[in-house]
C-alpha cells in the first residue's frame, strides 16, 4: 500500500502527520512518500524522512498514495490531487459541513480524528487530547512572556517580588496541563469548570477550584456533560459563574481560558465588564478564540490591549511546539492506522467499529456525518 504525507499549507500550521519515527514502522510494510520539504516546519528534514524509509517526492506523489495522512483538511486544489477512493485521515473538522460535503463529492473515504470517542481503546489515538496537552503547556509561556512581572515570589535584597495569580477557566486536557506548568513557574492558581470531577483533580495538582453551587437538579444534571464534553449551561448557572469569576479576575494576574462546547460557540466567561475591572499590565490567553473565544474582546491571530489588559487571541498554539505536537499526532495516527489495515497489510475499513463509526465523516460520495 502507498501512504503520502504532504505538507502542509494552511497558513499558521506548522506541524506534519507522520515524523521519522513512525514513517520508520510504516515503511518495513509499505512504500511511504513524503512530500519534499513537509516536516521543516517541524524540524524534520527529507533527509531523516529518507533514513526512515519513505521516498521523498511532490505534493502530486504524496496525494497520489491510497492513504493520504495529514494535520488539516485539504483544500480545493489539494482534493483535486487525489484520486475518488483515496482514505485521507487528519484533523479534518467534523462539524465543517461545506468541506465534508466537497470531500464527499471527490469520492474520498474521510476520518476526521477530532471525532475518536473517548472510549479507553481509543485513547492513544486522541489527537483532541495530545495537542490540548501541548496547548494548554504553550498558553502558560506566552502568558509569562506577555506578563511584565515575574510568575514566582522571589525575596531579593532590592525587595520582595509576589507571586502571580493565575486563573485557568475550563480545566479539561488544556487545563490541566496548564496549571501543572503555571504552577512549576510558581504562579499560585485557581481555576473553573462545570464538570464537578474536575474539582478534585485540581485540587490535586495544587491550585484552588472556583465552586459555583448547583442550585436545581436540572444544572446538576447538564453538568455532568456528556461523553466526557461539557454541555451548555442554563443562563442562571453561568451568570452566577460570571458574578464569582468577575470577583476573581479582578485579583488576577494571567487568565487562561480553554471552554470549549464541541460544535457550538465557546462560552463567554470573562465579559468586556470583567476586563475593565482587571490590573492594568494583566494578560488573558484565549484558546477558545477560534470558536468565538471565551473573552468576546479577544481578536483571532492578534494579542490586543483592552483596557489595559494584554489579550492573546493565538488560536493554534500546538503549532509553536511543532516538534513535539507532531510527534504526539505522528503517534495518534499510526495508531488510528492499526485499525485499518489488516494483518496481510491490507486495507479494510470495518465500519461496525466504533471508532471508524465515528470519525467516517465520508465515503462513496455520502457524507455519513452532519
Ligand atoms: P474541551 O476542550 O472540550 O473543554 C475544555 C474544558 O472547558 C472542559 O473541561 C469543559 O468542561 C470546560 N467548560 C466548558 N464550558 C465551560 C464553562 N461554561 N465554564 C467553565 N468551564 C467550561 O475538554 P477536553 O479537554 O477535551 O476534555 C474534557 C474531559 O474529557 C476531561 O476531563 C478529560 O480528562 C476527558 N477525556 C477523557 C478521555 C478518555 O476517557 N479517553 C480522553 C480525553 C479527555
Amino acid at each position: 500500500m502507498r501512504i503520502g504525507i504532504p505538507a502542509e499549507t494552511r497558513p499558521g500550521e506548522t506541524r506534519v502527520a507522520a515524523t521519522p519515527e513512525t514513517v520508520k514502522k510504516l515503511a518495513a510494510k509499505h512504500q511511504i512518500i513524503v512530500q519534499a520539504g513537509a516536516g521543516l516546519t517541524a524540524s524534520v528534514t527529507d533527509e531523516a524522512y529518507a533514513a526512515a524509509g519513505a521516498t521523498i517526492g511532490t505534493a502530486a506523489d504524496a496525494y497520489g498514495a491510497d492513504v493520504v495522512l495529514k494535520v488539516r483538511a485539504p483544500n480545493a486544489e489539494e482534493r483535486a490531487l487525489m484520486k475518488a477512493g483515496t482514505v485521507l485521515i487528519g484533523m479534518l473538522n467534523p462539524f465543517d459541513a461545506e468541506n465534508i460535503a466537497a470531500m464527499a463529492a471527490a469520492g474520498l473515504q474521510a476520518f476526521a480524528l477530532e471525532a475518536v470517542p473517548r472510549i479507553t481503546r481509543a485513547q492513544s489515538m486522541d489527537v483532541l487530547s495530545s495537542q490540548a496537552n501541548i496547548a494548554g503547556y504553550k498558553a502558560v509561556l506566552v502568558g509569562a512572556n506577555t506578563y511584565q512581572r515575574f510568575m514566582p515570589m522571589l525575596m531579593t535584597a532590592a525587595g520582595t517580588v509576589k507571586a502571580a495569580r493565575v486563573l485557568i477557566m475550563g480545566v479539561g486536557v488544556a487545563g490541566l496541563q496548564a496549571i501543572a506548568t503555571a504552577k512549576r513557574l510558581g504562579a499560585v492558581i485557581e481555576a473553573s469548570d462545570v464538570r464537578p470531577p474536575v474539582k478534585e483533580q485540581v485540587e490535586s495538582l495544587g491550585a484552588k477550584f472556583i465552586d459555583v453551587p448547583f442550585l436545581t437538579d436540572e444544572e446538576k444534571e447538564i453538568a455532568q456533560g456528556v461523553g466526557g464534553y461539557a454541555r451548555s449551561m442554563p443562563a442562571d448557572w453561568m451568570k452566577r459563574q460570571a458574578e464569582l469569576v468577575h470577583e476573581r479576575a479582578k485579583l488576577a494576574d494571567i487568565i487562561i481560558t480553554t471552554a470549549l462546547i464541541p460544535g457550538r460557540a465557546a462560552p463567554v466567561l470573562i465579559s468586556e465588564e470583567t476586563v475593565k475591572a482587571m490590573k492594568p499590565g494583566s494578560v488573558i490567553v484565549d484558546l477558545a478564540v477560534s470558536q468565538g473565544g471565551n473573552c468576546p474582546l479577544s481578536e483571532l491571530n492578534k494579542t490586543v490591549i483592552k483596557h489595559g489588559v494584554h489579550i492573546v487571541g493565538e488560536p493554534d498554539l500546538a503549532c509553536h511546539v511543532a516538534a513535539d505536537a507532531s510527534a504526539l499526532y505522528a503517534r495518534n495516527v499510526l495508531d488510528f492506522l492499526k485499525l485499518i489495515i489488516d494483518k496481510e497489510d491490507k486495507l479494510v475499513i470495518d465500519r461496525e467499529d466504533e471508532i471508524l463509526k465515528a470519525t467516517l465523516v465520508c465515503a462513496d460520495s455520502v457524507v455519513l456525518r452532519k
